[in-house]
């Protein structure tokens, strides 16, 4: 038995036993110990989990602790409201007869019952899980996903379902990303126009959002408001222009080069944010209070005549102090309100307090220096999943690594955790499962689990298991991609597309090329084969094994040899197959070079296999023309990159040369 068996996060103790405890449908559990109404909820809601992952009907009713299949037990009621820090470790002890389940706090339980379902599996003898005792606890107590809903408005159904993704793998913390250039989705009663006019009629209503907020807290998720300012602000502005440091007027929405920043100069800036943040603190109850303070565009401040006699006037040097003073007085209105201040690494400035959290986007020296400097940090460098890279390289970035890991222990304590950054510029409520799961799965793995799990053929192998299983909790990152891939399409025979589609991967980093919609459209649509790509493409991982043991092999091992030419003839006769469809729809027209270059490419590693088989050499020039074609397929086309080029590239330079 694997010492990990497939469980995701890893767990920080594993001592696994021999037999296993069957799962039928006379499963019961029972509770003891202290009260919680999230476990009042909670069990319910894992039987019907349960069950669900089954096909089994289970009996919801509670059991007799003597007779429970399951027994769990919380030695204590958690906090009123979930605070940083609280005890989430438990111990999960299978044994033939029964399983039992304790924890100091409710929240144990509801990561250990979690463990306790990807511990399911069928067996010769039915469901069962497998007899072992698992002691676990967090190595981070901020293990979050930044969701952004206001380039893209994210329904709350949406948003739903990826927490309850989030709570099967141990993720304790939402961090809403509420406003943006583009919207504001924030119901506000004091300051009305804010959602009349900022979010383009795509907000949550307050009562919406304190439905969602105990949703959350039911699944042991803390859910941090982020209000973005002063930059980053164009929706707040277009309602209440005089926020703004250069006269509107302004319009909230999808467009170029339009972001704006607030004025930091007026009293009555801070009247209004004393009002809001009030409004926002009572609606919102999580201690931490995000005010943004990223990518301040200081266009507007060098323009202004009157913004720039007050720098001069209050003896400041430059933006960077008026960004400081801004923060100061954002500070103390936070601090009124009761929370507790965030900022993204802009923020940092020597006049700030200590007390304000610090998230790191632009890097991991960013996140050491504040440490160094006394203040509390989190890292979102490097798990940004809107850059499309693979779960692997997320993995490898740890928050402890880099400039932390020459940090003293009292400094590194300082490091809180991290977050994943969903940012929406490219997502909608149809393709942002697909751009969160799996990948998340593996950065909450690098929150939860010890630093010394890290070997990623081992987290690929766990993560294709969860990655399903997430299916389950009504997550369409698989479900999806077949009614996508029909509507590119046109037509129920989506085989030939599909090849193609497992063979490429959205352009990575920012280099998508933008585009915004043109009026009377709100905004564009996010139909094409970019959108229902995977951003990691299984084929080309595998494929990519392939070559490398055929190297490996000194070009003898003849099974990798076989799975790679059955690979490169399917791609070679494939765009034969998809030209009809091509040629069909509007939406696939521009793959149709792609397409050809896979086939090119495909005939190349074919000769390339001949070649090296036969220790025959191919002419000079075939070779430059082969190498030219794995340079434009690995060069963003209609905003996908053909991912096996590389691999065919080395099959290419692996030619014997006259
Ligand atoms: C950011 O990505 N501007 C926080």
């Amino acid at each position: 038995m694997p010492s990990t068996l497939n469980l995701m996060p890893v767990p920080a103790n594993i001592q696994p036993g021999t037999g296993q405890l069957v799962i039928d449908q006379l499963f019961t559990v029972a509770v003891g110990g202290a009260k919680d109404a999230r476990l009042d909820r909670g069990v319910p809601r894992f039987l019907d989990e349960l069950s669900r992952q089954t096909g089994m009907p289970l009996n919801n009713q509670l059991a007799d602790s003597a007779k429970a299949t399951l027994l769990i037990r919380c030695e204590s009621g958690g906090r009123k409201v979930q605070e940083l820090g609280e005890d989430e470790s438990y111990t999960l002890e299978v044994s033939p007869a029964r399983a039992t389940l304790t924890a100091p706090n409710p929240l144990g339980l509801l990561h250990g019952l979690q463990t306790f379902l990807q511990l399911v599996e069928p067996t010769p003898a039915g469901f069962a899980v497998p007899v072992v005792t698992i002691k676990d606890e967090p190595r981070f107590a901020w293990r979050g996903l930044l969701i952004d809903v206001s380039r893209h408005f994210i329904p709350l159904a949406v948003l739903k379902r990826n927490l309850d993704g989030m709570a099967a793998v141990k993720m304790n913390v939402l961090h809403w990303h509420l406003s943006d250039d583009e919207g504001f989705r924030v119901e506000s009663k004091r300051l009305p126009k804010l959602h009349e006019l900022g979010s383009e009629g795509q907000y949550y209503t307050q009562a919406e959002i304190r439905d969602f907020l105990a949703y959350a807290r039911d699944r042991g998720i803390r859910v941090v408001p982020e209000f973005d300012m002063p930059g980053h602000s164009r929706s707040w502005v277009a309602a209440y222009p005089e926020l703004a440091s250069l006269p509107g007027p302004y319009k909230a929405g999808r467009m170029a080069n339009a972001d704006t920043v607030m004025d930091p100069t007026r009293d009555g800036t801070y009247k209004f944010l004393d009002k809001f943040i009030g409004e926002m603190a009572a609606l919102f109850p999580d201690a931490y209070f995000h005010i943004g303070g990223d990518e301040v565009n200081n266009k507007p401040w060098d323009s202004s005549p009157k913004i720039q006699e007050f720098i001069r006037a209050r003896g400041m040097k430059n933006n960077r102090d008026l960004q400081a003073y801004f923060n100061q007085r954002l500070l103390k209105i936070v601090g009124k309100h009761g929370k507790i201040m965030m900022g993204w690494d802009e923020v940092l400035h020597p006049d700030l307090p200590k007390t304000v959290l610090v998230q790191s986007w632009r890097g991991q020296e960013s996140l050491a220096a504040a440490a160094r400097q006394g203040y509390r940090g989190l890292l979102s460098f490097g798990y940004y999943l809107d850059l499309m890279w693979p779960a692997s390289r997320h993995y490898a970035v740890d928050p402890m690594a880099g400039a932390a890991a020459s940090l003293s222990p009292e400094e590194a304590k300082r490091i809180l955790g991290g977050e994943a950054c969903m940012w929406a510029e490219y997502i909608t409520p149809e393709t942002i499962d697909s751009r969160v799961w799996p990948r998340l799965a593996a950065i909450g793995e690098r929150f939860w689990s010890p630093q010394a799990v890290k070997d990623p053929g081992s987290m690929y192998q766990r993560l294709d298991e969860v990655s399903w299983r997430l299916g389950w909790l009504g997550l369409t990152h698989e479900s999806n991609y077949v009614p996508m891939l029909r509507r590119l399409a046109g037509a129920e025979d989506i085989r030939a597309l599909r090849i193609l589609a497992e063979a490429v991967e959205p352009t990575k980093d920012y280099t998508r090329s933008e585009v915004f919609p043109q009026p009377p459209v709100k905004s564009v649509s996010l139909n094409r084969l970019v959108d229902a790509a995977r951003p990691e493409s299984a084929v080309a991982h595998r494929f990519a094994e392939l070559v490398e043991k055929y190297i490996q092999s000194g070009y003898q091992d003849s099974a990798a040899e076989g799975q790679m030419r059955s690979w490169l003839v399917r791609w070679q006769g494939n765009h034969a197959n998809l030209n009809p469809l091509l040629e069909r729809s509007f939406l696939l027209a521009e793959d149709e070079p792609l397409s050809e270059d896979l086939a090119t490419l495909a005939t190349a590693g074919l000769q390339a296999l001949d070649s090296i088989g036969r220790k025959q050499t191919l002419p000079e020039a075939w070779r430059t023309e082969q190498l030219a074609v794995v340079e434009r397929a690995m060069k963003p086309r209609a905003n996908l990159l053909v991912m096996v080029a590389p691999s065919i590239q080395k099959l290419i330079e692996a030619t014997p040369r006259p």
